[in-house]
């Protein structure tokens, strides 16, 4: 009771402040997201999420061993495939030579160390910009989790530590655990996108790998049918429950900032680490009040980054990876 408690004591310098302070970040925190394209010496800034960039298999071989210098030891990969590689069923994503086998052995060359997660979802390869496979004007469920589970054991094939299944189908988890078993890829790992919201802050993300989808009859304008609604919260423990019982490692919740409740919900009430998707929308928006001198780029930039690990983030998927880690070195 005050006098006797005044809570100030413990502000009065940084020495104190710091040696009191609860949530500490470093480069273990991190998942950094990869942006791959076809081509070489390619290095293109997206337009909407300024200062990232795609690369080509060379450049990301640099990108990824600056990485490691850094102390990022960890990757999540995502490849924008052309227009003319695209269909209904994501074909080319059970492609051995495709893009995404390439670019996870050419991380591991480069790095041997790195842990490459990839990203599971038939988006970048559907003509019609969905997770799913479209059918008469709906989302399929099973037969979408049959090609995930096939795209999924390509990518161990080629040497994924994980798969990260981003596309919220029904029992996909259990389809690729078993798929992942039968094959004898029993320490392949799942990090499902399990607490996945229909969210506005993806806008940027499609830009990058020009995967939104489409704008034609019979086919769905958004992804509500298989993300979660904003405006729930029992339904995320019920989907990460569920996804862990399906033998999900790592569950994540996505986007970050404007979801922390269920973070704090989720790290309660499951014992497997919990991952949080700091989006790129949530990228675009600092950005963006940044360059127009309205807000302080890295303090506002670490302030998130330090609430979304303080709301119980094991693991924090940020495209500010690199900045954050540069920064808190000093
Ligand atoms: C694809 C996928 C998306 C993101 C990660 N994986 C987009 C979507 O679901 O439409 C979003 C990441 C971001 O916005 O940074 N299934």
């Amino acid at each position: 009771m005050y006098p006797i408690r005044r809570n100030r004591r413990l502000r009065t310098s940084e020495a104190i402040r710091s040696l009191v302070r609860e949530t500490i970040i470093s480069p273990n925190d991190f998942l950094v997201p990869l942006f791959v394209v076809e081509g070489t010496g390619v290095k293109e800034e997206i337009a909407s999420m300024p200062n990232y960039y795609r690369y080509s298999l060379d450049l990301l071989e640099q990108e990824v061993k600056e990485l490691w210098s850094l102390g990022l030891k960890s990757v999540l990969l995502f490849v924008k495939v052309p227009d003319a590689l695209k269909d209904n069923k994501g074909t080319e994503a059970l492609n051995s030579e495709g893009l995404m086998q390439r670019a996870i052995k050419t991380v591991k060359n480069a790095c041997p160390g790195m842990l490459v997660m990839t990203d599971v979802a038939l988006d970048p390869y559907s003509s019609f910009g969905h997770d799913g496979i479209v059918q008469n004007g709906k989302i399929v469920n099973d037969d979408t989790a049959e090609v995930l589970a096939e795209m999924s054991l390509s990518h161990a094939q080629a040497g994924a530590d994980f798969v990260a299944p981003s596309d919220m189908m029904d029992g996909r988890i259990l389809t690729i655990r078993e798929a992942l078993e039968d094959e004898g890829f029993t320490n392949t790992g799942i990090m499902s996108y399990s607490a996945k919201y229909a969210s506005a802050f993806y806008g940027p993300f499609r830009d990058a790998l020009d995967s939104a989808p489409v704008d034609m009859v019979d086919v769905p304008k958004d992804k509500k049918t298989y993300q979660m609604d904003p405006a729930n919260r029992d339904e995320a423990i019920r989907e990460t429950e569920m996804d862990i019982d399906e033998g999900a490692d790592i569950v994540m919740v996505k986007p970050g900032i404007a979801y922390l409740d269920i973070v704090r919900e989720i790290r309660n009430a499951v014992e497997v680490p919990v991952a949080v998707y700091q989006v790129s929308g949530e990228y675009a928006m600092i950005k963006a009040a940044a360059e127009k001198g309205w807000l302080d780029h890295d303090a506002v930039m670490l302030e998130q980054i330090t609430a979304i690990k303080r709301a119980g983030a094991h693991i924090i998927a940020s495209y500010f990876a690199k900045d954050v880690v540069r920064l808190i070195a000093g």
